[in-house]
């Protein structure tokens, strides 16, 4: 890989998914993961393994594993919050899974129904299985710079749940940007409390655009020496316990600031359009975000 590179991680299937009113038919959540392993993305998170009841909207992830044809080269990834999700995860043969925890108590609480000590207690069972198993392990920290019901939170906060999921034996941890609240100044701040202990080479950006400040916290984090960002094609998501979380950061709109910056992604943008196109045909209520 280039000096110059910077990896993409389409969170659409899932982060987008999650959030769409209406559930998406199973076959349409198959055509679009299909779609996007087709655009030279290397990572795609296909899907999670959580409580139906929690969010219906994922209810059917062992059989979206199963429908796609795999592309060699692509990591598919799924959410696991507990072991009853990992242990679905596996038998469904995901390459790599994502444990997800909060800065905030109340998200957390919200989120995932536990403290943030609960949780982190939760995923050590969750982190050593996956590992002995031979799957990746990434790990979500939310709410990095506010929460929907705390209001701000303090970077040293971010900086002790990211150690606590690296010392997990996650090989990078995204920061969630869950509301969108960020602007280039707060990213700054934070990124100058984490850095200080934390590689930036550990850290992905995951950055929601409820304000429009996305792209600009990508810039500032490309400044900070991050080079992962997560993103969903069409702009889709949000996250159905955090009140206000529009959508992701737009895939194509990121790419295209990165190819304008000079940057390498491998990604096609003809294809990136047609599994956008694809979404706004198909999946309905996705339009507005697009
Ligand atoms: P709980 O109710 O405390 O769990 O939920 P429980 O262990 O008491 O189980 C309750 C029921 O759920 C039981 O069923 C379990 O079997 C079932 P019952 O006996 O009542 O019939 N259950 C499951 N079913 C399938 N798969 C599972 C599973 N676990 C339990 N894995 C729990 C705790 C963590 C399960 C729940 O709170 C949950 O599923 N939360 C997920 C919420 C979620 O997916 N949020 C969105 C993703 S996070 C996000 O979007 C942020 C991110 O994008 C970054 C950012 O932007 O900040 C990552
Ligand atoms: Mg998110």
């Amino acid at each position: 890989m280039t000096d110059n590179f910077v990896t993409i991680y389409e969170v659409g299937p899932r982060d987008g998914l999650q959030n769409e009113p209406a559930i998406v038919p199973t076959k349409h959540k198959v055509a679009l993961i299909d779609l996007l392993s087709q655009t030279g993305l290397r990572h795609i998170e296909a899907t999670s393994f959580v409580s139906p009841k929690w969010v219906p909207q994922m209810a059917d992830s062992t059989e979206v594993m199963a429908g796609i044809k795999r592309k060699s080269g692509v990591t598919y990834a799924a959410l696991t919050p507990n072991m009853k999700g990992l242990e679905a995860a596996l038998k469904a043969g995901v390459d790599e899974v994502a444990i997800f925890g909060s800065a905030s108590e109340s998200f957390s609480q919200k989120n995932i129904n536990c403290t943030i000590a609960e949780s982190l207690e939760r995923f050590i069972p969750v982190a050593k299985a996956a590992l002995a198993a031979g799957v990746s392990l990434r790990g979500y920290v939310s709410c990095v710079i506010a929460c929907p019901y705390e209001g701000a939170v303090a970077p040293a906060q971010v900086r002790k749940v990211t150690q606590a999921l690296l010392d997990l034996g996650c090989y990078q941890v995204s920061l969630g940007d869950t509301i969108g609240k960020g602007t280039p100044e707060t990213t700054g701040i934070l990124f100058d409390d984490l850095l200080k202990t934390v590689p930036a080479a550990k850290l992905a950006g995951h950055f929601h655009d409820t304000d429009g400040t996305a792209l600009e916290n990508v810039k500032t984090a490309l400044d900070y020496g991050l080079r992962c960002f997560d993103s969903a094609i069409g702009g889709l998501g949000g996250c159905p316990y955090a009140p206000g979380a529009k959508g992701n950061l737009s895939t194509i709109p990121l790419v295209e600031m990165l190819y304008d910056a000079g940057w390498q992604t491998g990604l096609d943008l003809e294809k990136l359009q047609m599994a956008q196109d694809y979404l706004q045909s198909n999946i309905a209520g996705v339009s507005d975000a697009v």
